[in-house]
């Protein structure tokens, strides 16, 4: 059974299509813990199946590679498989990146590498594009430009508002994550191994 930690920023409902997926005994995975950078509302969707949380905020920390440095022990002290980015809006610092990719992925609302960043949806509906979607992919050191896992698309409706259009996609989003964790438990989608020395490549001292 795959362990993963579940690091979210806001209302978290792909975390809790993770919550209720891995509720059933079947499922291949279990999340042992959820982290946020933020007092967010959806870590009441971990304390609602009695999972244990964890918050690193990174106004108190001086730099944003000492606040990702925590978040990393608080990650590590979970000994996870993988780490699931579902809606954490902050760009992860080198060392955290370097530390648990490629067994850390994120799901990001919009058919990438079209529409990378904070506000995908806005984005696409700016763009005035046909269509948008959902893409799972391994996190790297860029602002989504990972390895694509799973892609899928969701057509853009007539009228559609950043609100409609973002939770029309969240409705397709929740199956995918939930699907690509699944698969990867099950290992139908292989993450490469682990670039055990690129921490030496980015600390030469
Ligand atoms: C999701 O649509 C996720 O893809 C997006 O935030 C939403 C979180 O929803 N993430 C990003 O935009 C990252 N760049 P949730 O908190 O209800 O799961």
């Amino acid at each position: 059974v795959l362990s993963i930690v579940v690091l979210i920023s806001g209302g978290g409902s792909n975390l809790r299509a993770l919550l209720e997926a891995a509720a059933d005994a079947n499922f291949p995975a279990r999340i042992v813990a959820v982290g946020s950078d933020n007092d967010a509302p959806g870590l009441e969707h971990a304390e609602a199946f009695g999972v244990p949380s964890f918050t690193v905020v990174p106004t108190a920390f001086a730099d944003r590679a000492s606040w990702g440095d925590e978040l990393l022990a608080q990650v590590e002290a979970w000994s996870p498989d993988l780490v699931v980015c579902a809606g954490f809006m902050r760009i992860l610092p080198p060392r955290f990146v370097a530390a648990l990719s490629p067994n850390l992925i994120n799901t990001h609302p919009a058919l990438l590498p079209a529409f990378p960043g904070a506000h995908a949806v806005r984005d696409a509906l700016a763009a005035g594009v046909a269509e948008t979607g959902v893409t799972v992919h391994i996190v790297d050191e860029g602002v989504d430009t990972g390895p694509v896992l799973v892609q899928r698309v969701v057509p853009i409706l007539a009228g559609d508002t950043e609100f409609d259009l973002h939770e029309r996609i969240k409705i397709v989003e929740r199956d995918v994550i939930v699907s690509a964790v699944e698969s990867i438990a099950e290992r139908r989608i292989v993450l490469p191994e682990p670039a055990r020395n690129r921490q030496h490549q980015e600390n030469p001292s």
